[in-house]
């Protein structure tokens, strides 16, 4: 091995340094030499020798995650030291010092270092000087890293974006190509209903009237489909008018009529007489709610009840909203399913999926409703939860559905300003 003069060395590395101090350090100090893939320093372990790099080089590197595993910081060459940071601090290596080829070192033990660093004003300023550089370069390289995930992160949030759009223009493809041959069919089925032949022979009205209970449930899950396709594009055009939500309501319950007295269902309002009227589009809200109530019909079992419920409520800085609680004495829904519910095409996993009647217990459906609702209710600025003790099918805890709808937009008069 060459013959290396620690002092010689150390004079270029630490300019002004004291001859008395160079001698000290020179002569504790050791040269090493170590072939490629040593690790001289690890990230987060104790070490306490300092390092002078003499020939070779030596990477600088952090472990960051599973995908970007290794990032190198620095390389560093003949001249260059490290393992300062450590033994300045009396803290752990805050990186991992390896090498790719054989390189050779001088050591200096930490003690003999940190005696003349205490005392020695040019050694001390040179190591604040490049301590000071190193963690700058890492402050900056770790904002680097962070704008490039953030772009990555945009680039993927961008992508869902445009997938989830596309899939709702599949979706409304889907059911506006479905509705013009569904039309026909019904024509068609109307046609032989009221035929004479048909009507004369049981067998043949009875098969008719099946044609058509099957177009009309069909034409109602088309129906949904561009409901949530409109309030998905955001090309949902609302008229609002001043409304009354015990009037909607009451539509609702005379919708479901025949169905709550098939399944002996009781149904109560309270309170809704009593609110103010809302800024609302009635045909969208009446959806809303239409779902809401469909969905207490579907998952409570016969002879139970349903409770549609309003009340005034303050909110932040003065503003009011109603709330309106769809609550029913059903099968009740467990807390994981309490936000997916509202997703599209969502289902917990227990209805009938061939719907053979939305309005029977636990009926089927495409799994629409939910989510129209949520829609419906969040162009109106407002908002929809399910609270439920969860789901048992004999101790049947109930699910209450809460819609907050705002009334600020009436107060400040710009209801009429917005949309269309
Ligand atoms: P220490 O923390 O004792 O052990 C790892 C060494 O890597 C550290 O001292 C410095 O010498 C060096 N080091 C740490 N971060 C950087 C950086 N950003 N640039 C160059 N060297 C660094």
């Amino acid at each position: 091995m060459t013959d290396w003069d620690p002092k010689e060395l150390l004079r270029p590395a630490f300019p002004g340094l004291e001859e008395s101090d160079l001698a000290e350090l020179a002569s504790v100090a050791e040269i090493q030499r170590y072939p490629g893939g040593t690790i001289l320093c690890h990230e987060g372990a104790l070490g306490d020798t300092f390092y002078l790099i003499v020939e070779g080089h030596a990477d600088v590197i952090k472990y960051l995650d599973e995908e970007n595993p290794r990032r190198l910081l620095h390389r560093l060459g003949p001249g260059d030291f490290f393992g300062e940071m450590a033994l300045v601090q009396g803290g752990p290596r805050t990186a991992t010092v390896d090498t790719d080829g054989p390189i050779t070192v001088l050591e200096i033990h930490r003690d003999a270092f940190m005696r003349v660093l205490t005392r020695s004003a040019p050694l001390s300023i040179r190591m604040v000087l490049k301590v000071t550089s190193r963690l700058r370069d890492a402050d900056q390289t770790a904002i680097a890293d962070l704008r490039h995930k953030n772009q990555e992160l945009r680039r993927a949030y961008h992508n869902l974006e445009r997938l989830d759009k596309a899939k709702a223009d599949f979706i409304g493809l889907v059911g506006h190509e479905l509705r013009t041959p569904l039309t026909v069919m019904s024509g068609y089925a109307n046609m032989l209903k009221v035929d004479e032949r048909v009507q004369e022979e049981k067998r043949l009205s009875t098969l008719s009237q099946g044609i058509l209970v099957g177009i009309d449930r069909m034409q109602n899950i088309v129906d949904h489909i561009l409901d949530v396709s409109r309030i998905d594009s955001a090309v949902l055009q609302m008229r609002r008018v001043p409304t009354a939500v015990a009037v909607l309501i009451k539509e609702v319950e005379s919708s479901f009529e025949s169905a709550l007295r098939e399944r002996q269902l009781t149904f109560h309002s309270e309170g809704l007489s009593e609110l103010p009227f809302i800024m609302a589009d009635g045909d969208l809200l009446y959806k809303a709610f239409y779902h809401l109530v469909m969905n207490a019909v579907k998952y409570t079992p016969d002879g139970g009840s349903i409770t549609v419920s309003g009340r005034l409520v303050q909110e932040k800085e003065g503003d009011e909203a109603i709330q309106i609680i769809v609550s029913d004495t059903g099968i009740g829904i467990d807390a994981e399913h309490h936000e997916l519910i509202f997703e599209k095409f969502y289902q917990t996993g227990e209805v009938m999926l061939h719907s053979s009647g939305a309005t029977k217990f636990k009926g089927g459906g495409p799994g629409l409703g939910l989510s129209i609702a949520k829609g419906a209710i969040a162009a109106h600025g407002g908002d929809v939860w399910v609270e439920s003790a969860g789901h048992d099918e004999q101790v049947l805890p109930g699910s209450r559905f809460y819609v907050r709808l705002p009334l600020y937009e009436w107060k400040e008069g710009k209801a009429f300003e917005e949309e269309e």
